[in-house]
């Protein structure tokens, strides 16, 4: 594993998320209340881009834009069907204003 600068924090506003490609691998990033999480963009149920889903700050999940299912931003598990594996995830975290994962 190691640190991967994928950009800057502006790129990611408050409770959404933003695709990256990282070593052409695509990862969805979201914040909220200030904190990034970084999960596998594909949804584990038919691929989907995670990055385009609905957050719920409160729930700290993330609806997947196709069907529905809601992803934990901490764990990446599937929370409701019809997804029912989890994504991966990655810790993401800021400095300064710029962006990195560990990938
Ligand atoms: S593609 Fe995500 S729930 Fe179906």
């Amino acid at each position: 594993m190691a640190s991967v600068r994928i950009g800057t924090i502006a790129a990611v506003p408050e409770d959404a998320g933003t695709t990256f490609e990282v070593n052409g691998r695509k990862i969805a990033v979201f914040r909220v209340d200030g904190a990034f999480y970084a999960l596998d963009d594909a949804c584990s149920h038919d691929d989907a881009s995670l990055g385009e889903g609905e957050v719920d700050a409160d729930e700290l999940c993330v609806a997947c834009p196709r069907h529905g299912a809601l992803f934990d931003l901490e764990t990446g598990k599937a929370r409701t069907l019809p997804a029912y594996k989890p994504v991966a995830v990655y810790k993401a975290w800021a400095a300064g204003d710029e962006l990195f994962i560990e990938y």
